[in-house]
């Protein structure tokens, strides 16, 4: 297949690029590089260097590059700034994925996989978190991704679009090429390798008084890897119908263990400094995943904490200056 993919700079999206390019099919990246990297981008692949908030340029090359499918990951993702800034994801996230689908309706593009998120999940009835959970989102950033998600399904009906949502829970990890540098960073597993490298002093812990084993939270990792392996599977079945998958893991890991397992892998102690509770921080969330695994067999090859972290080190270790910003 003929692949765009938006955000193909970034951390997720140069993964998947990485995988389609070995599982023979033609990329084309769009990104704008205010998150990515130039030398994220896989060599195979063509890049276009454009904003999705410009109709023109995601119009021309949609038009030009003629896509089979899309997947599109190009988005403000900081739950933290979207509160601060809440144009930039209900306007920006927005207007790009708008943008995005209408250049798909006007050249005959059908297919479209979305990466949603686990925000859509605010106040949770139980846990795990699978798909007949009540949509509350817990920022303008989840929001702007249910907004997305309801666009989809009304072009379905409307237009005849194919569309998969997956709603991630915490991505994490590496290939052997591209790993996770963002700025700033802000996703735990980063930050705790950052302490093993010598660039930061600590990590803080928010809040270790919590309903859990340990008191400290406990989150759904699911490594990179698998997360793509999902949409090239949701990919294959579109024709069959729409998907909305929730991905995870299907166990949490507390922050407590994440540390632990980064000091078994890197053989480094990583100092701890526990800081009040953030405000909004639920306890527990863990994605119930049954949903994907009953329905296109998937499942995660690199499912334990430690296995992950692994991968991340090995990615980490050889690029302490990430992609050398
Ligand atoms: N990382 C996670 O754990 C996680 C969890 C849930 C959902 N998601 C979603 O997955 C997607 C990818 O996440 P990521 O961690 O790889 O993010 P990322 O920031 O590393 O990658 C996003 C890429 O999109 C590009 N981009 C952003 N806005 C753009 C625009 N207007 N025009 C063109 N390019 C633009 C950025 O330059 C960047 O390269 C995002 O949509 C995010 O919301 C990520």
């Amino acid at each position: 297949m003929k692949i765009l993919v938006t955000g193909g700079a970034g951390y997720i999206g140069s993964v998947a690029t990485e995988v389609l390019l070995r599982t023979g099919h033609t990329v084309l990246v769009f990104d704008n590089l205010q998150q990515g990297h130039a030398a994220a981008i896989e060599p195979g692949a063509a890049f276009v260097r454009g904003d999705l908030r410009d109709p023109a340029a995601i119009g021309a090359t949609v038009q030009d590059f003629s896509p089979d499918a899309v997947l599109h990951f190009a988005a403000n993702s900081l739950v933290g700034e979207s509160m601060r800034d809440p144009f930039a994801y209900l306007g920006d996230n927005v207007v790009s994925a708008l943008n995005l689908l209408r250049a798909m309706d006007a050249h005959g593009v059908k297919r479209i996989i979305l990466s949603s998120t686990a925000n859509l999940f605010a106040d949770p009835l139980k846990m795990p978190i699978d798909e007949d959970e009540r949509i509350i989102p817990g920022s303008p950033y989840g929001e702007s991704k249910g907004i997305i998600e309801r666009f989809l399904h009304w072009l379905s009906v409307t237009r005849g679009l194919r569309y998969a949502c997956l709603r991630y829970f915490n991505a994490a990890g590496a290939t052997e090429r591209h790993g996770e540098d963002h700025n700033p960073e802000l996703h735990l597993i980063p930050l705790v390798l950052k302490v093993a490298l010598g660039q930061r002093e600590k990590i803080s812990v928010f809040g270790n008084d919590y309903p859990t084993p340990d008191g400290t939270c406990i989150r759904d990792y699911i490594h990179v890897e698998d997360l793509i392996d999902a949409h090239i599977r949701a990919l294959g079945a579109l024709d069959a119908g729409n998907r909305v998958y929730n991905l995870g893991n299907g166990q949490g890991f507390s922050v407590r263990q994440v540390i632990d397992a980064a000091e078994r892998v890197t053989g480094r102690r990583i100092p701890v400094e526990i800081s009040p509770r953030r405000p909004g921080d639920p306890a527990v969330l863990v994605a119930g995943s049954g949903k994907i695994k009953r329905e296109l067999g998937w499942e995660p090859k690199i499912p334990d904490i430690d296995g992950i972290i692994r991968t991340a080190w090995a990615w980490h270790s050889r690029h302490p200056a990430g992609y050398g910003r």
